[in-house]
C-alpha cells in the first residue's frame, strides 16, 4: 500500500533512503554485543581458512570483505553459494555464511556440509532467528529492518557496515571511522540522488553496459552491474578494470557505456583504463570518492573517510539502477523472474 511506502513511489527507494538508519543501526547494535563479536574475531583470526559463502548482492559484501582479509594476508576465499561443491573445508577453518534472509537454500546446504567437514560456522544474517542463523555456532545480525524490495539494498549497506565492524575487530584498529559511516551514507544519497537520476535515465536507452573497478571497487561494480541487470534488464557486465582489455572491450564503440568506480584507491590505473575506453568512443561515467578520475564524461565525486568508500558507493549505484527501472517504465520492487529468498536449488 502507498501508506507502508512512506509517500515514496517504491519500497525500493524508501529502503535506499533508509540506508542511513539501518547502518546506524546496524553498528550500534554489534557495539552492544561487542563481546560476543570480538570473541568471533578472535575465531576468525586464529583460523587457518576463511571461507565466505553467500548469493546474489550478499556475495559481493562477502567478497569485498575477503578481499579486506586477503590484503592483510588472510588466507580467505569467497564462494558462490552454489558451488559448494567445490570446496572441501577442515578443522581449523571458519565459514562465513551471509544471507539477508537467513534462508537462502544453497547457502544453507552448503553450511550443513562444511560443518561436517568439520569447520566452525558464523552467520551473519538480517533476519533474526532464520535457518542460516540457526545452524550456524555465531551468529551475528545487522539490522537493517525489513527489506520489501527484491533487489537488496539497504541490507546490502548493512552487510557491508557489519564486515566493516568486524574487520576492524580482527585488525585490533579503531573502530571510531564507523560513528560517522551513518553520515556519510546520508550525505551522498542528497548529495548524488539528482545526478544518479541523471545517469540512470542515460543509461535505460541502453541495452548494454560495463561495470569496471579496480582493488575494493570491484565487488561494487559487481553490485552496480547486479542491480542494474535486476530491475532495469540492462545487461550488465562487471569486471576488474584491468582485465577489461581481455575481451570486454572488443564490444565498445560509439556511445557503449562504461561506469567506472572509483575508490579512490588506484585511480591512475583506472584513469588509463577509461582513456581506453574513450579511444573508442565509449560514454564514461565515474562514481568516484576523494579523488577525481579525470577524463570522465560524466562524474559524481563524494568525500568521506577511505575506509567508508564502499559505503558511500553503495547508494549511487542503487539509485543509478533504480532511476534507470523507472525511466524504462518497470516496477523496481518486482523484477521479474526473481525472488526475494530463494529455497531452491
Ligand atoms: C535473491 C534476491 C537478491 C539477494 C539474493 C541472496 O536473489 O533477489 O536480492 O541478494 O537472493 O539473498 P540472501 O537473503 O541470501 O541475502
Amino acid at each position: 500500500s502507498s501508506a507502508s511506502k512512506e509517500g515514496y513511489p517504491h519500497f525500493m527507494l524508501k529502503e535506499i533512503h533508509e540506508s542511513p538508519i539501518a547502518v546506524k543501526d546496524t553498528i550500534s547494535g554489534l557495539l552492544s554485543e561487542i563481546d560476543k563479536v570480538s570473541e568471533i574475531a578472535e575465531e576468525i583470526r586464529e583460523s587457518s581458512r576463511i571461507i565466505i559463502t553467500a548469493a546474489g548482492t550478499s556475495y559481493h559484501a562477502g567478497f569485498y570483505f575477503s578481499l579486506l582479509l586477503s590484503r592483510k594476508g588472510y588466507m580467505s576465499i569467497p564462494l558462490i553459494a552454489s558451488e559448494y561443491h567445490n570446496f572441501r573445508a577442515k578443522k581449523g577453518d571458519i565459514v562465513i555464511a551471509i544471507s539477508q534472509s537467513g534462508e537462502t537454500l544453497d547457502v544453507k546446504m552448503g553450511i550443513r556440509k562444511f560443518k561436517e567437514e568439520g569447520a566452525k560456522i558464523i552467520a551473519l544474517t538480517n533476519v533474526i532467528e532464520s535457518d542460516i542463523a540457526r545452524e550456524s555456532d555465531y551468529k551475528l545480525y545487522m539490522r537493517a529492518g525489513p527489506e520489501i524490495g527484491v533487489a537488496a539494498t539497504k541490507t546490502f549497506t548493512s552487510e557491508i557496515a557489519s564486515l566493516l565492524f568486524l574487520y576492524s575487530l580482527i585488525e585490533k584498529e579503531s573502530m571510531s571511522y564507523l560513528e560517522s559511516a551513518h553520515e556519510t551514507v546520508r550525505n551522498v544519497i542528497t548529495e548524488t540522488e539528482g545526478f544518479a537520476k541523471k545517469i540512470g535515465e542515460e543509461l535505460a536507452n541502453k541495452n548494454n553496459a560495463y561495470y569496471l573497478g579496480r582493488g575494493l571497487g570491484v565487488p561494487l561494480a559487481m553490485e552496480g552491474a547486479l542491480k542494474i541487470k535486476e530491475i532495469a534488464y540492462i545487461h550488465a557486465e562487471a569486471y576488474p578494470a584491468g582485465e577489461s582489455k581481455h575481451g570486454p572491450i572488443a564490444l565498445v564503440e560509439n556511445g557503449f557505456p562504461i561506469v567506472f568506480i572509483n575508490d579512490g584507491e588506484l585511480v591512475d590505473e583506472l584513469e588509463k583504463n577509461l582513456q581506453e575506453m574513450k579511444a573508442r568512443g565509449g560514454k564514461t561515467y565515474s562514481i568516484s570518492v576523494n579523488k577525481r578520475l579525470n577524463f570522465a564524461d560524466t562524474e559524481i565525486l563524494v568525500n568521506t573517510d577511505e575506509k567508508l568508500s564502499s559505503l558511500a558507493i553503495a547508494p549511487i549505484i542503487q539509485l543509478i539502477a533504480y532511476y534507470a527501472s523507472v525511466k524504462r517504465g518497470y516496477d523496481p520492487d518486482k523484477p521479474r523472474n526473481l525472488a526475494k529468498t530463494v529455497t531452491v536449488e
